[in-house]
């Protein structure tokens, strides 16, 4: 005899996103997008929007963080139809690294193939000033673990020649939508910089001596998100770009202690930038996909 509740993981995964499409009708978006700490005001540029909150979604992880509000806003952004997460859940928080990806399983379910992922992330380079929005080329996965280890589940393949147990990670952030955000930027007058995020756990802030080391090993930024959700997004096909937001100087650059007061108060700063950029990429994203497939 079976249980209710000794389901399989990508069964949860298919539970949770026919639970979505009930909501949702015919409502088919291809873009899903991430907002981060402090960011979830960008979604405020959607219109027509569902609210849907992740404590109504079977087996979906619900963020304990401040300034993460935890629900999906299904609608409209610059015309074109998106699915946001407005708040994710964390490694730090307890939960497993199946439980922080789980939302992007979902999404990979729902049939999108492009997610935008965005965080509020510490300055390893001196170069970034607060409030610097900085696309991220690549990562560093400092995290000490891979949210793929355990059996592969190769019916994760949502897009044809993804869902293999070894897949490559050489190009993790597409550059077509880089180029797309970078002419984004260019037509809205401000500067989108790039970068090269370092991925560590948390949730204490770094040592002076841990940032000396990350920016020897080529890290420009640091933060505790992202780079799983990119991970299982490749797993599955999916395109990825992914946006830090950047909220405060690693520590050791500057003279005052890190708090989450300071990471949250500066991710406000941006929104509008953040939210036009969204609001440009959304359809920019779905005509490429289109064209593309
Ligand atoms: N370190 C790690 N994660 C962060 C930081 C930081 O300085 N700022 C925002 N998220």
């Amino acid at each position: 005899m079976s249980e209710a509740n000794s389901i399989s993981y990508y069964e949860q995964v298919q539970e949770a996103s026919a639970y979505l499409r009930s909501r949702l009708g015919t409502f088919k978006p291809r873009v899903g997008m991430v907002l981060g700490s402090g960011l979830g005001d960008a979604a405020e540029g959607v219109t027509e929007p569902v609210f849907i909150p992740y404590a109504d979604i079977p087996h979906f992880p619900q963020s304990t963080v401040q300034g993460h509000s935890g629900r999906i806003v299904a609608g409209l952004m610059g015309g074109s139809p998106v699915l946001v997460m407005q708040g994710r859940v964390h490694f730090y928080e307890g939960y497993s690294p199946q439980q922080v990806t789980f939302p992007l399983r979902v999404l990979g379910a729902m049939g999108i193939g492009a997610v935008v992922l965005t965080n509020a992330a510490g300055a390893i380079s001196e170069e970034y000033k607060l409030g610097d929005l900085v696309m991220l080329t690549d990562h560093i996965n400092m995290m000490g673990w891979n949210p793929v280890v355990g059996p592969n589940e190769p019916r994760f393949a949502f897009r044809r020649g993804a869902g293999l147990r070894f897949f490559d990670m050489s190009e993790p952030y597409s550059p077509w939508i880089r180029g797309l955000a970078k002419d984004i930027a260019a037509t809205e007058g401000f500067d989108l910089r790039e970068g090269i995020y370092m991925a560590v756990s948390g949730p204490s802030f770094e040592t002076p001596a841990e940032i000396r080391a990350f920016r020897t090993l080529g890290a420009t930024l640091v933060g505790m998100s992202t780079v799983p959700e990119t991970i299982v997004a490749r797993h599955m096909g999916m395109e990825v770009l992914a946006i830090s937001c950047v909220t405060n100087q690693a520590a050791g650059l500057s003279p005052t202690p890190l708090s989450h007061e300071e990471v949250f108060k500066t991710g406000q700063l941006v929104r509008s930038r953040l939210r036009r950029l969204l609001e440009q990429l959304a359809p920019g994203i779905t005509a490429l996909l289109e064209a593309n497939l």
